[in-house]
C-alpha cells in the first residue's frame, strides 16, 4: 500500500516572475485554489494521506495554507462563507503534512533525495504541483498509477505525447509496448533536442518510485543544466530492474508558464467553479 506523496516545492518558479518573487509558485491560484491544493486533493483521492513537502526559503505560505486559521474560522463561523473552506478542511482532517527544507537548488533528483527522511524505505508518489492533472471521465492520474503499481510493483512514470519540437522541455522515454498505454522503459533522456529525442513520449509531473531510487540518485552525477536529474537516476533503475511509463487518461496543464496556466484556469472555471465543484 502506498501512503506517502512527496511534493518537491523548493523551486524558484522563474518562468512566472515577477508573480513568484515573494510568493511560492505552488500557491498561484487556478481560479480560487492554489496549485498545490489540486495536487494534494489528487493524492488524497488516490488514498495517499501522508503528504511530504520539500520546501525552501520563502515558502512558508505552504505550511500556513495546510493549517487552521483560527481568526478566519472565527470570522466566518455560521455564515454561508464556510462552504469555501470545506475542501481544505477535508485535507486537514484526512492528511498529515510534514516538511523538510532543500537549502540548495541542485535539481529535481536532489529535491527528491532531500525528501528521503520523510519517506523512509517505502514506495511513494511524487507530484510536481505545477503540472495540474485532471480526468473528468474517471479516476485521477495518481489513482490510475497507484492501481498500476499494485499490479506491477515497480516504478511508474506518467507520460504524454508532445509536439516533437518540444522534447527539450521534458524527460523523454522510449521502450516496448507491454499493454495498452504501457511501456517498459529502455531509454530515457532529460530534455533532449528534437533531433536527439528517442520519441515524443514526455514524462509529466507524476511518478511512483520504489525506494531504491534514493541510492540511485546518490550515484547520479549532475546532468542537464548541471543539475541532479531524476530522469538520469530512473534510467539506472530501468537498466537494473523495471520502470514502466504510462500514458495516462485525462488532461495535464503546464501551469509553470502563462499559456498552460490560462488554459487550466479556463478549464477549472468551466468544469469546477461554474458547476459548484470548486471548494
Ligand atoms: C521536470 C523533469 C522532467 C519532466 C518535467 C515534467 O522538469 O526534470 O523530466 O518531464 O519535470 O513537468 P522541469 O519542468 O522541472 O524543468
Amino acid at each position: 500500500m502506498i501512503k506517502k506523496c512527496l511534493f518537491p516545492a523548493a523551486g524558484y518558479g522563474t518562468r512566472f516572475l515577477p508573480a513568484t518573487k515573494a510568493m511560492p509558485k505552488e500557491m498561484l491560484p487556478v481560479v480560487n485554489k492554489p496549485l498545490i491544493q489540486y495536487g494534494v486533493e489528487e493524492a488524497l483521492d488516490a488514498g495517499l494521506t501522508e503528504i511530504s513537502i520539500v520546501t525552501g526559503r520563502g515558502k512558508r505560505a505552504l505550511e500556513d495554507h495546510f493549517d487552521i486559521s483560527y481568526e478566519l474560522e472565527n470570522q466566518i463561523k455560521g455564515t454561508d462563507k464556510e462552504k469555501y473552506l470545506v475542501g481544505i478542511r477535508k485535507l486537514l482532517d484526512e492528511c498529515s503534512f510534514s516538511y523538510t527544507r532543500q537549502t540548495e537548488m541542485k535539481g529535481l533528483g536532489h529535491a527528491i533525495l532531500t525528501g528521503r527522511p520523510l519517506i523512509g524505505d517505502e514506495p511513494f508518489a511524487v507530484v510536481l504541483a505545477d503540472d495540474l492533472c485532471v480526468n473528468l471521465e474517471g479516476d485521477g492520474v495518481l489513482t490510475q498509477m497507484v492501481k498500476l503499481y499494485e499490479q506491477y510493483r515497480c516504478t511508474i512514470v506518467a507520460i504524454q505525447e508532445v509536439d516533437p519540437q518540444e522534447t527539450n522541455k521534458y524527460g523523454v522515454i522510449s521502450g516496448e509496448l507491454i499493454a495498452d498505454d504501457l511501456y517498459r522503459v529502455r531509454n530515457m533522456v532529460e530534455k533532449p533536442a528534437p533531433e536527439d529525442a528517442p520519441s515524443n513520449l514526455a514524462i509529466i509531473g507524476r511518478y511512483i518510485l520504489t525506494p531504491d531510487i534514493f541510492e540511485l540518485i546518490k550515484q547520479t552525477e549532475p546532468g542537464k543544466g548541471g543539475e541532479i536529474q531524476i530522469t538520469d537516476a530512473l534510467m539506472k533503475q530501468a537498466k537494473n530492474g523495471c520502470v514502466i511509463a504510462y500514458k495516462f487518461k485525462g488532461q495535464r496543464f503546464d501551469c509553470g508558464g502563462a499559456e498552460g496556466y490560462i488554459e487550466a484556469t479556463n478549464f477549472c472555471f468551466e468544469n469546477f467553479y461554474k458547476t459548484g465543484k470548486a471548494y
